[in-house]
Order: structure tokens, then sequence, then C-alpha cells
């Protein structure tokens, strides 16, 4: 299975395709491609220094949607439109949002749009066919990308497809000590994506860093 990041230049872009590139084909998407191909360097750079294989390669955002079967649209919630409707060829894939609609002010607050949630809004946006699943909402970009620290969160999936939902569940447990759970519905993506600004309140007013969940 290919798996596609769009943004995978990001924060948690370019943890994620360090981690997935060494347990499957992973396709970094970029709105550059010289961009991608550097996060695909450092991904090689990274397995080679730790003696693993990787599979990586760069490309458009539009060739990650063809060449991928499942698609991790790893960008801020503002440029969501604009990226989905960027691109053609949706149908089918299965898409996973990470994307947390929140706002910084005395606190952190989640701002979900009028839909509910991120994930619903991208339901609107996107063809009707398209898979879609929230996961990865609660992991901290730095976590991904400190490659030698084991990731011992739990990691809840939403969506309406049974399928897709097992899909994502099975690769979640791949990446380090992961584990997926299914949360239920697309309309429960509320829920997970407004736990993390409670993450980084509880970070930032308790002097803590990088702050997860695990399920006991
Ligand atoms: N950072 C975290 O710790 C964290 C944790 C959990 C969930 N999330 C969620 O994951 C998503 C990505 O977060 P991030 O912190 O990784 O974001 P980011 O680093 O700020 O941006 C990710 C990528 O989005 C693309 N981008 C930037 N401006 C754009 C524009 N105007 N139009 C289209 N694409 C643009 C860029 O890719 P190119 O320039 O290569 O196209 C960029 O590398 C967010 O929705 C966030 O809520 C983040």
């Amino acid at each position: 299975m290919r798996v596609g990041i769009i943004g995978g230049t990001g924060d948690i872009g370019e943890g994620i395709a360090m981690r997935l590139s060494r347990i499957t084909d992973v396709c970094v998407g970029s709105r550059d491609l010289s961009k991608a191909q550097g996060t695909c360097d450092a991904c090689l750079m990274s397995a080679k220094e730790c003696g693993v294989n990787c599979s990586v390669k760069a490309g458009t955002n539009q060739e990650v949607v063809e060449q991928s079967d499942l698609i991790i649209l790893a960008i801020p919630f503002k440029h969501l439109k604009t990226t989905v409707e960027s691109i053609t060829g949706w149908e089918g894939k299965i898409v996973v949002s990470p994307v947390n609609p929140m706002e910084r002010r005395e606190s952190f607050v989640y701002t979900p749009p009028p839909e509910g949630s991120a994930a619903l809004y991208l339901q609107k946006i996107l063809p009707p066919t398209t898979r879609i699943c929230t996961a990865f909402n609660n992991i901290a970009g730095n976590r991904w990308c400190d490659i030698t620290t084991e990731l011992e969160y739990s990691v809840p999936v939403c969506g309406d497809d049974q399928e897709a939902k097992q899909i994502v569940m099975s690769l979640v447990d791949r990446i380090s000590s992961l584990k997926g759970y299914d949360a239920g519905p697309l309309s429960s993506s509320h829920i997970v994506e407004s736990i993390t600004p409670l993450l980084l309140n509880i970070a930032r007013f308790n002097k803590m860093k990088d702050v997860g969940i695990r399920f006991v």
C-alpha cells in the first residue's frame, strides 16, 4: 500500500513520512517538488544512519493523490479548501485527516467550522465516494520527528467506512508503539480534534512538553 502525505514537508508531515517510509511505500507531496525532495532526502539519510530500509519518493500534491491508496492531509485547516479543490482524483481514496481547527487566544481554543469538525468539512468538499477517516490528531510533531523516541500513544480513529477504518487502524498499529482505536463515526471527529487544544493547554499550564493520550 502506498501512503501519500500532502504537506509531507511540514511539522507533522515530515515526521510521519520518516516513520511510515520504514514500513510502507510513501509519496511525499508538496506544492514545491524540491521541498518534497528535501523531506525524502531527510527520510533516506535518517534510515541509512539507523541501518533500516526506507521507501520514499517525492511528488506534487496532484501526483500524491494519483499514486497513493491512502492520503494523509497534513496541512493547516485554513488551507484545506484551496488544497483539496486544486487536486482531482479523490474518488475511492482513503483520506486521513489529522487536522485540528483551533486558535491560540489566552489559551488554546477549538474552533470548528459550521459543519462541526474539520473531518465533516472535508466530507462536504471531497467527492462522496472518498473514504474519510480522522487519525493522528493528538500526537505532537516533535515526537514524530524524533525517530529514536518510541511513540507510546493511543490513536482514536473515526470514520463511516468500516473497511477504510480497519485499514487505517492496522497502519497505525504498525508504527512504533502506537495503538489505533475505533472512536466511532466521522461525526464524532470533533471529540478527537478538540482533545488537541486540551493537550496543548495542559502542556502550557503545567510546564510539560508534547503531551499525548494513552487509553489503558
Ligand atoms: N504540528 C503538530 O504538532 C500537529 C499535531 C497534530 C495534528 N496537527 C495537524 O496537522 C496539520 C498540519 O500541521 P503542521 O503543524 O504540520 O502544519 P505546517 O507545518 O504549518 O504546514 C504543513 C504544510 O502545509 C502546507 N502549506 C502551508 N501553507 C499552505 C498554503 N497556503 N496552501 C497550501 N498548503 C500550505 C506546506 O506544505 P508545502 O509548502 O510543501 O506545500 C506545509 O509544509 C494541521 O491541520 C494540524 O492541526 C499538527
